[in-house]
């Protein structure tokens, strides 16, 4: 089994004549004002949560886009900050957009536009030409600040996402020694989906670059390899799972993320979270509820207006449950400068007064929306409060709420409600699978999920724990790091 200590061996090993430098949007802490006081947090953010145990296991570099209001008053003057604060391990090294940039390029190219094309939910992506200009430039400033700390010399990139998909590119042009990594994670769709991006060959040649391109699932590699095959002049191997463009090779494979499930299981296990469990329920007004619980980053791939449908459908055709039954949803907006998060926002708030009208009665309402950005420590005594767990996207890369709530129920206690559109729902089979569209089906594992054995829940949690146990966050980062040595440093 892969741990922090058999990472770090690997890395010292095989990487040691390499800088080891990941690169990423979204920063891994967070610096911002609280009147004159500066605080530091962590973003709501899957890819953040997985690659930060990852970091502090192997130090380096982390080169992501400053977005706090006090980043620049903590960092030294080559940009960097030594983090995690409590515990400095690697250096956070920022870069700096301005507004225009930040526009373009973040809500712009990212989210209008390459988000919902990956994410079939049937909102329609914009191409906007200077949003994919602006794409273009923060891409060669990032390149110039990885350049920055390399030189002519060896590293390892390690990059991330689809904010960064030109990246590699500018690296091997600017510098044969560095070897890249590439971690899209988010899905990749079918060719047809894809295509209609008018810049997709660019896309796909900076992405072909890389020498490894990784995915959470093969169904995504055999998509882009699909797309590779339509787009381009390229050979695409499917025995050996390979791209050939341009007299370079690319190895795509499935590496499905997950989380550091010893340190989620022993923080679970901690006082500190048994006490805030009895503060938030008294806080709460919780007294012997069946407690569901979804945490979501409040995105419309998310499927939070689904689950809401599904609870008002499952109190509707079992009233014996009113008074009975709680979900707290836990979650902060996102990406609110996009016309759509607002929409969904206010949709979202709509259908919680809606539905706690319908059912409220007395103290009892049966949804708590809780939109804030908790800390750890809440985080987890929702994890262990909850009878069930809803994760409900309508499409998502992999899905780490769903890890986090196996990995902390070290009491293997409490239902998993998965979304089949999903990455995680391959891994995790012994969670209630239900199509989050299908409401009265969904309306009834909710049901199931209440009324299930102790003696089920256990046998099912049980198995998922182990699943996730053996394919944790190390493994991970080692298949990738592996799959890099063989196939590029041929160690
Ligand atoms: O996992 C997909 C992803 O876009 C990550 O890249 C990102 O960190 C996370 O969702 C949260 O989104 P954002 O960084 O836009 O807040």
């Amino acid at each position: 089994m892969w741990t922090k200590d058999s990472l770090c061996e690997l890395v010292r090993e095989k990487l040691g004549d390499y800088k080891f430098i990941a690169v990423s949007n979204r920063e891994p802490y967070v610096h911002t004002y609280s009147g004159h006081q500066v605080i530091c947090r962590r973003p709501p953010s899957g890819l953040t949560a997985a690659l930060d145990p990852v970091m502090q296991a192997c130090g380096g570099i982390w080169i992501a886009h400053g977005s706090g209001d006090a980043d620049r008053r903590t960092v030294d003057r080559n940009n960097k900050v030594s983090v995690p604060p409590e515990k400095p391990s690697y250096s956070l090294k920022r870069i700096w957009l301005n507004k225009e940039e930040e526009d373009g390029y973040y809500n712009g190219f990212s989210n209008k536009a390459l988000w919902p094309l990956c994410h079939i939910v049937y909102t329609r992506p914009a191409f906007d030409e200077p949003d994919w200009n602006t794409y273009k430039k923060v891409n060669n400033i990032f390149a110039e600040s990885v350049l920055e700390e390399v030189g002519t010399g060896k590293a390892f990139v390690f990059v991330q996402d689809y904010h960064l998909a030109l990246l590699p590119k500018l690296l091997k042009e600017a510098n044969s020694n560095i070897i890249t990594a590439h971690f899209w994670h988010i899905p990749w769709p079918n060719e047809e989906a894809f295509r209609i991006c008018p810049w997709q060959n660019e896309i796909l040649e900076g992405l072909l670059s890389n020498d490894v391109m990784g995915f959470h699932i093969r169904y995504h590699c055999n998509n882009f390899m699909e797309t590779v095959g339509q787009a381009l002049e390229a050979r695409v191997d499917y025995e050996r799972y390979e791209v050939s463009y341009g007299g370079k090779r690319t190895a795509v494979r499935p590496f499905p993320i997950s989380v550091d499930f010893e340190e989620l299981d022993r923080e679970a296990q901690g006082a500190e979270v048994t006490a805030e469990v009895d503060r938030l329920k008294n806080c709460l007004g919780l007294d012997d509820e069946v407690i569901g619980m979804g945490i979501d980053r409040f995105d419309y791939t998310k499927g939070i207006p689904d689950r809401f449908k599904a609870i008002d459908g499952f109190l509707a055709k079992y009233p014996e449950y009113q008074g009975k039954v709680i979900f707290i949803q836990a979650g902060v907006a996102s990406r609110v400068l996009i016309q759509e998060y607002q929409s969904l926002n206010k949709e979202i708030d709509s259908l919680v007064e809606k539905i706690n009208w319908k059912y409220a009665k007395g103290r009892w309402k049966p949804i708590i929306c809780l939109r804030e950005n908790l800390p750890q420590v809440s985080l987890m005594a929702l994890r262990r409060m909850a009878d069930f767990c809803v994760v409900s996207s309508l499409h998502d890369g992999m899905n780490l709420v769903a890890k986090e709530y196996v990995a902390s129920r070290f009491d293997e206690g409490g239902v998993l409600i998965l979304s089949p559109f999903t990455g995680a729902s391959r891994e995790l089979t012994e969670a209630l699978l239900v199509n989050p569209y299908a409401t009265d089906q969904f309306a009834e594992a909710i049901k199931k999920a209440i009324e299930m054995p102790e003696a089920e829940k256990q046998k099912r949690m049980k198995k998922m724990r182990e699943v996730v146990r053996e394919n944790n966050i190390y493994k991970w980062a080692a298949d990738i790091i592996s799959e890099l040595l063989k196939f590029e440093v041929g160690v």
